[in-house]
């Protein structure tokens, strides 16, 4: 593991000790089941009539796999490096009686079977903790099937640029939409270091893998708002979120 995945992992561990705090209502949360947004149930809605058997990678609390299931999957396996998160996530899936199971492991690399996939799913704050957008594209292959899809619903790559100002959006004069890091000032803070991955190179990188890209699209709307904050960024004029579906052509 390189050395600012090794120190990302420990913010993450402790940040992740949030999951613990809130099991309460994250239980809730996910019995309700309605964290995957509708543009995700839209885009997976063919896919999920199939009952796939889901590797959600970067599972983090975990929310979005009870939603899976409820949405049609006949299971999911989650893969984080938080031990904290993955524990609570399970205990959560446990009670909730939902076929979602946890694998502590460091990404890429999971420790998963090849083409254990129907589906592999990610996002909402993974690709940033990548530090090799090939290998980690080239893991998301070797665990689907044949004809499997890949599917991203991911913070866009510009987000790191807008300010919070709420009177107007404006580009923080300390960011660059080229540089490769930045530091992580929201959550997981810590000094964790974030990896900056253009749209450009996510779409290379899943066509270098050998699959092929059935939908890419924008967004105006962030996935996540800080509580409190109201920034002009978010106010329908700037990218936000984007979502990628992909599907695996060949046997690998
Ligand atoms: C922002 S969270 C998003 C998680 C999930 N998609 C969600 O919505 O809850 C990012 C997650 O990635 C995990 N993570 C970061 N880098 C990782 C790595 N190299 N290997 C495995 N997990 C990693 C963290 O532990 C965290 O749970």
């Amino acid at each position: 593991m390189d050395p600012t995945t090794r120190a990302n992992r420990i913010a993450w561990e402790h940040a992740s000790q949030k999951h613990v705090r809130e099991y309460a209502q994250l239980l809730a949360e996910a019995a309700e089941g309605s964290s995957l947004l509708d543009v995700e149930r839209q885009l997976l809605r063919d896919v999920l009539d199939t009952s796939p058997r889901v590797v959600h990678l970067q599972s983090g609390h975990g929310l979005d796999d009870s939603a899976l299931i409820q949405a049609g999957a006949a299971s999911v396996v989650g893969v984080d490096y938080s031990e904290v998160a993955v524990t609570a996530a399970q205990r959560r899936a446990d009670e909730l009686g939902v076929s979602c199971r946890y694998v502590l492991a460091a990404l890429p690399g999971a420790p998963l079977r090849a083409g254990c996939a129907d589906l592999v799913y990610t996002g909402k704050g993974a690709l940033i903790w990548m530090p090799d957008l090939l290998t980690w594209a080239q893991d998301a292959a070797r665990l689907l099937r044949p004809h499997g899809h890949l599917f991203v619903y991911e913070g866009h790559p510009a987000v790191s640029l807008w300010s919070w100002d709420e009177d107007a959006p404006r580009i923080r004069a300390d960011r660059s939409y080229f540089s490769r890091t930045v530091t992580n000032d929201t959550f997981p803070g810590g000094g964790a270091v974030e990896w900056q991955w253009t749209v450009g190179e996510v779409v290379n990188a899943v066509v270098a893998a050998d699959m092929t890209v059935l939908h890419l699209a924008e967004y105006p709307e962030p996935f996540w708002r800080p509580g409190g904050v109201s920034a002009a960024a978010w106010d329908g004029r700037l990218p936000n979120a984007f979502s990628l579906l992909a599907i695996k052509h060949s046997e690998r």
